[in-house]
């Protein structure tokens, strides 16, 4: 039996390695590094893509949720309501522009915030909604931009795992990207994104210009003229170099987005022909019907996870545990007061859940023996 990575990114290399070495070398002739026209090109390729007016590139995933946050103004004794369920940047954004997060618990189907459960955690201080567009399939932004509006609150989308999903309102009221439904959308270029770099990188993206020149001063330290400074901002630029490598990626984005949710359909039918599913060992991804689910995890519940993990990595396995403390039990966050118990569907969510390989270059094979084995285990 062959071991079976989470993730294979020399696979993926692999289909696109000249373009890609001509893309640096282009980069490494013009010796402009940071930001400049190779960034300005992807950055209107990314708006093209999503249909934004405007994507500002900057240095990760996390900067591009505080330097949102910060356009907004939101700092100190304001909030941000978000999920508890998701990665670590989602809540430390808030305190890293002085404010704070206020959890809401998630949809034990979707993993996403749930917007039934909203309004509740909407105080004074609530500054922004940020939901997370966790696992690569959209929250419910119609009611949560309901909720937003009724408040008056602007509405911060983590799409940092989902580039290339859209969500479709139920009644029919509208679709879009993922991080084009709210004022801000924050994507991530970690290289083990859909759309990943060689090394960090992120992006904002937004339809209002005051925003957006607000972005692109804030990552240049507060100034668009170089040494004049109407805010303190930070340095968080994308370099040249990332942008080259994801202009080259971003045509195929969607092709590798069907790839994966092809297998995860794949995983769906062996999970259910295997019996694991009926005799409960297993309770598969849900999908919410509202748009396109582009499974950057396929993430499922696992009775007994951690000896089925030990048994997988036994078997050489690949797979993860996204995530295994729910932020609101973080050490760094106990002063917000929350205990065991605050959120209960994301901690048995923390407690269930099991990421398994889903990277598009996967074959049939490779499934079918992933299912095998956790067979196996039960
Ligand atoms: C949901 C979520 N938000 C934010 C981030 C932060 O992105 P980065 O790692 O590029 O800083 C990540 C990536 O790990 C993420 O998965």
């Amino acid at each position: 039996m062959s071991q079976i990575p989470l993730l294979d990114l020399k696979a993926q290399f692999e289909t696109m390695r000249e373009e890609i070495y001509e893309a640096i070398r282009q980069v490494v002739e013009s010796q402009y590094f940071v930001l400049g026209p190779v960034v300005r090109k992807f950055e209107e390729s990314l708006e093209q893509y999503v249909g934004a007016s405007h994507a500002v590139g900057c240095a990760s995933g996390t900067d591009a949720l505080i330097l949102a946050l910060a356009a907004l103004d939101i700092g100190p004794g304001d909030e941000v309501v978000t999920t508890p369920f998701s990665f670590f940047s989602t809540a430390s954004c808030a305190y890293k522009v002085g404010a704070r997060p206020r959890f809401v618990d998630i949809d034990p189907g979707s993993f996403n915030m749930d917007p039934e459960k909203l309004a509740e955690a909407i105080g004074p201080r609530t500054r922004a909604i940020l939901p997370v567009h966790l696992f690569g399939q959209c929250a419910a932004m119609q009611p949560i931009l309901q909720t937003a509006a009724a408040h008056d609150i602007p509405v911060v989308e983590d799409a940092a795992q989902a580039l290339g999903s859209t969500y479709e309102a139920p009644d029919g009221g509208g679709s879009g990207h993922a991080g084009t439904l709210g004022r801000l959308g924050c994507y991530s270029f970690f290289p083990s994104k859909n759309l990943g770099g060689f090394g960090d990188g992120g992006a904002v993206v937004t339809d209002d210009e005051q925003l957006a020149e607000r972005l692109r001063s804030l990552r240049v330290h507060g100034g668009v003229q170089m040494y004049h400074h109407e805010d303190v901002g930070w340095n968080s630029r994308l370099d040249a170099l990332q942008a080259a490598v994801l202009a080259v990626k971003l045509p195929r984005l969607d092709l590798w987005g069907q790839g994966r949710a092809e297998n995860a359909k794949r995983y769906d039918a062996l999970f259910a022909e295997s019996g694991l599913v009926e005799a409960g060992a297993v309770r598969l991804p849900r999908r919410t019907g509202t748009g396109r689910h582009i499974f950057n995890q396929y993430t499922l519940r696992a009775k007994d996870r951690d000896r089925l993990r030990a048994h997988l990595n036994e078997a050489g396995v690949g797979h993860s545990v996204y995530y295994p403390v729910a932020l609101h039990q973080q050490e760094c966050f106990q002063e917000l007061g929350y205990g065991e118990g605050s959120f209960p569907e994301a901690e048995r969510a923390c407690a269930e859940v099991l990421s398994l390989p889903v990277y598009p270059e996967l074959t049939p094979a490779m499934l079918e023996q992933v299912v095998e084995t956790i067979g196996r285990f039960y």
